[in-house]
């Protein structure tokens, strides 16, 4: 039997009915289009579904819908604002931070969660905290450039002045 849930979606409100064993990734690509959000393995391995779940990053193929009631959600569609780049999404660019682009939706989640609390992070730092993220084309070389010049762009007095510019 359906049950139905209330929750917030990238800043907006969202009620819906789903099944007790609906995965929350299954729920944000089949009931809320939010496609940018990957299925990549299902052994909870490969990080492609990460999200964040009030504000920490968490693999969104592990929990069940059910379980995000009245959580505050953020997917890679909710990260861009006012039509620019969030910092980590242009360090990517920039970085060449990816081939085929399946990863990166995950690797930039778990990169801005763990940027948010470790600004002052450094390579090794990125290669040990994302090892929830594959990556089956670059290498990693070029992802952890561009997670650690990410995190540099977000630091609060960083983040103002690139806006203001
Ligand atoms: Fe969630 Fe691979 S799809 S960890
Ligand atoms: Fe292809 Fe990472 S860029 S899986």
């Amino acid at each position: 039997m359906a049950i139905s849930i209330s929750l917030t979606v990238n800043g907006a409100p969202v009620t819906a009915n789903v099944e007790p064993n609906t995965l929350l990734v299954q729920f944000l690509r089949d009931q809320l289009r939010l496609t940018g959000t990957h299925i990549g393995c299902d052994t909870a391995q490969c990080g492609a579904c990460t999200i964040h779940l009030n504000g920490r990053a968490i693999k969104s193929c592990n929990i069940l819908a059910v379980q995000a009631e009245g959580a505050d959600l953020t997917t890679i569609e909710g990260l861009s604002h006012d039509g620019q780049l969030h910092p980590m999404q242009a360090a990517f660019r920039e970085c060449h931070g990816l081939q085929c682009g399946f990863c990166t939706p995950g690797m930039v989640m778990s990169a801005t969660a763990l940027a948010a609390t470790h600004p002052d992070l450094n390579e090794a730092d990125v290669r040990a905290q994302l090892d929830g993220n594959l990556c089956r084309c670059t290498g990693y070389h070029n992802i952890v450039t561009a997670i650690v010049q990410g995190a540099a762009a977000m630091k609060p007095g960083v983040a103002a002045a690139a806006k203001a510019a």
